[in-house]
């Protein structure tokens, strides 16, 4: 058994998005900082209503997936196939762009706590001009593992092997195979996995820190940071003395080259311009 260790460190960075939804981004903050197959992870939270209200209206997307998670709020849904998904706290909805899909993500609240992620997620280069799909889940779809000391783990995507248990969780089928884990420890508690050795991962911590990797290479993480971790079978993560919780993303690299620009994530720059031509006429759903 080889066990992961922290080998990069991201800290989220403030910014905004759609018409002005203040987040904070870690992966994807610039088109050098991912981690194959993940682009972006952004992560908003805030109980300030103009943080958050504006949402994203209609915008379009081609050539990925998303998987949004809401820990608190109420947000909707809705696209160009007439999907409507409403989504509340602890719910979750994934999204394959594929060919180009046209949706609006928008607060269904004026006050309050508003909180979840988004991850943008790359499909090969087989699969991108696919057709677009959307599905949701809500909180009590997502099964949950109570680890000893009162941790916890919600399985939200893929499927998690726990020495003693095997849990699948409720998306299933995106195309790079993520492992989607979001993990509650009490302080001093440990979280472990066992992991596909070829798949890269983060975790991003959204509170308290960590200590990442065996006892004798454990390296601490900060909240609200991504850490890039190293190829290996196996993982273990301690909480810090206040406690943690933070998201476990794993997923198959797809070693594919990658052109974005802005909602459109390509192979080529010539797909990029035929991506922007499609939309502006009309032809990318
Ligand atoms: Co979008």
């Amino acid at each position: 058994m080889s066990t992961r260790i922290l080998q990069q460190i991201i800290p989220s960075m403030a910014t905004s998005d759609g018409a002005g939804v203040r987040l904070r981004r870690s992966i994807g903050q610039s088109q050098t900082v991912r981690v194959d197959p993940f682009l972006m992870l952004d992560e908003f939270s805030s109980v300030n209503a103009d943080d958050y209200i504006a949402g994203f209206p209609n915008h379009p997307h081609r050539g990925f997936e998303t998987v949004t998670y809401i820990l608190d709020g109420h947000m909707l849904h809705e696209d160009h196939l007439g999907n409507r998904g409403d989504l509340k706290s602890g719910g979750a909805q994934w999204m394959t762009a594929g060919r180009g899909i046209i949706h609006s993500e928008m607060p269904q609240q004026i006050s309050g706590r508003m909180r979840g992620f988004q991850l943008w997620v790359n499909l090969p280069a087989k699969e991108k001009m696919k057709p677009a799909g959307y599905q949701d889940v809500q909180s009590e779809e997502i099964p949950v593992f109570n680890l000893a000391d009162s941790g916890y783990v919600k399985v939200i995507s893929g499927t998690a092997n726990f020495a003693e248990q095997i849990i699948k969780g409720p998306i299933q089928g995106i195309s790079a195979d993520v492992l989607m884990l979001d993990v509650r420890l009490p302080a001093g508690a440990y979280f472990e996995q066992v992991l596909p050795s070829d798949h890269n991962a983060f975790i991003y911590t959204f509170e308290g820190d960590v200590l990442v990797g065996p006892e004798d290479n454990q390296c601490a993480l900060a909240t609200q940071s991504a850490g890039v971790l190293s190829t290996g079978d196996f993982l273990v993560i301690k909480a810090g003395e206040k406690g943690a919780a933070f998201l476990l993303l794993v997923g198959r690299p797809l070693k594919e080259p990658i052109v974005q620009y802005g909602p459109f994530v390509m192979n080529t720059r010539e797909e990029i311009e035929q991506a922007v031509a499609d939309y502006n006429n009309g032809r990318l759903v």
